[in-house]
């Protein structure tokens, strides 16, 4: 697991950390905190660099969509999930858990 301070995330801003070796995007949406793998499952670019709107993030490489909340891919050229890691925030520390869910 690795954690980091809930106010170090700005909404909608995302940042790219490092889980037990593996790179995760991080994105707080309001209050809430989502974590998925950082590796476009399209053609491995960094999602941390896309857009966030909503629950949703753009890759900026060639603008698949995923869900925040589930790592689902949302709109092609992606068509596979990424896995999305279970966040604990008690509004001070957010934990990102190492086991990630692969859908
Ligand atoms: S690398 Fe993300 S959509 Fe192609």
């Amino acid at each position: 697991m690795t954690q980091l301070d809930y106010a170090a995330l700005s909404d909608g801003k995302p940042v790219k950390i490092a889980v037990d070796g593996v790179a995760v995007c991080v994105v707080r949406v309001g209050d809430e905190v989502f974590a998925i793998n950082d590796t476009c499952s399209h053609s491995d670019a960094s999602l941390s660099e896309g857009e966030v709107s909503g629950f949703k993030i753009e890759c900026w490489l060639h603008g698949a969509e995923f869900d925040l909340r589930t790592g689902d891919a949302l709109t092609p050229p992606a068509t596979s999930a990424v896995a999305k890691y279970d966040v604990t925030n008690d509004g001070a520390l957010v934990t990102i858990h190492a086991a990630a869910a692969k859908k």
